[in-house]
């Protein structure tokens, strides 16, 4: 597969690009009074290109600019929303994923990819307290909501996507693993 796109080498990210939906998503999600609290919904991704960048002359990566909308399937309202970027460093194969939610949280995960026949998996981690792949949230979802950990898993095959992510929150005083897993097909190549 060229991987080559205005002249920049965007590697296992290159596959990402164009715009997906899915309509088999679920969340599980924190409730105070429902536990779990599940939801099916539908969801949509776009991958743009976002070029590349050169960090202290020396270390090279290639990044795409993702957008994620999610719908609760019961009502048709967008319960989710979040950007940010898919980044890889060829030298080393490192992975990493930021994430920004509208709930005043930003992740920064960070890892691996594995190739599988034709499917590439994408394994990313954060810790909340890491300086590097970390979490930083907003004073009140600190003390209220924190945002212990996050890991996700992307399996990508051609037309199909499919992840898998936890977030591992501290909520209603108690732990709890918010899972949200969905499968998508790329509908077209634009990036519009
Ligand atoms: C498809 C992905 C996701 C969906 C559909 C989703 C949906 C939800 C829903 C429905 C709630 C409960 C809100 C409420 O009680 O009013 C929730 C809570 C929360 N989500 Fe997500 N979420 C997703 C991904 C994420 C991610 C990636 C993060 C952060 C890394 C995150 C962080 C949180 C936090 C911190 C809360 C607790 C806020 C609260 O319930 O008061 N979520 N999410």
């Amino acid at each position: 597969m060229n991987t080559t796109i205005d002249r920049i080498d965007y590697g296992p990210l290159a596959q990402l690009i164009g715009k997906w939906i899915g309509n088999r998503g679920l969340d599980n999600a924190p409730d105070a009074n429902a536990d779990p609290d599940l939801s099916d919904y539908t969801d949509e991704l776009t991958f743009t290109l976002a070029g590349r960048a050169e960090n202290a002359e020396e270390q090279e990566l290639a990044a795409v600019r993702y957008h994620h909308m999610v719908r609760k399937n019961e009502n048709g309202l967008i319960f989710h929303d979040q950007i940010g970027h898919w980044i890889f460093e060829a030298e080393t194969g490192l992975v990493i994923h930021s994430l920004t939610i509208p709930r005043a949280v930003c992740v920064l995960a960070g890892g691996t990819l594995t190739q599988n026949g034709d499917e590439t998996i994408f394994d990313v981690k954060a810790t909340a307290g890491s300086d590097t792949f970390g979490v930083i949230q907003s004073p009140f979802m600190l003390e209220k909501a924190k945002t212990k950990a996050f890991h996700m898993i992307m399996k990508i095959n051609k037309n199909e996507l499919s992840y898998e992510e936890t977030t591992s929150l501290f909520i209603y005083g108690k732990d709890f693993e918010h899972v949200d897993k969905s499968v998508l097909k790329r509908v077209t190549y634009d990036m519009d």
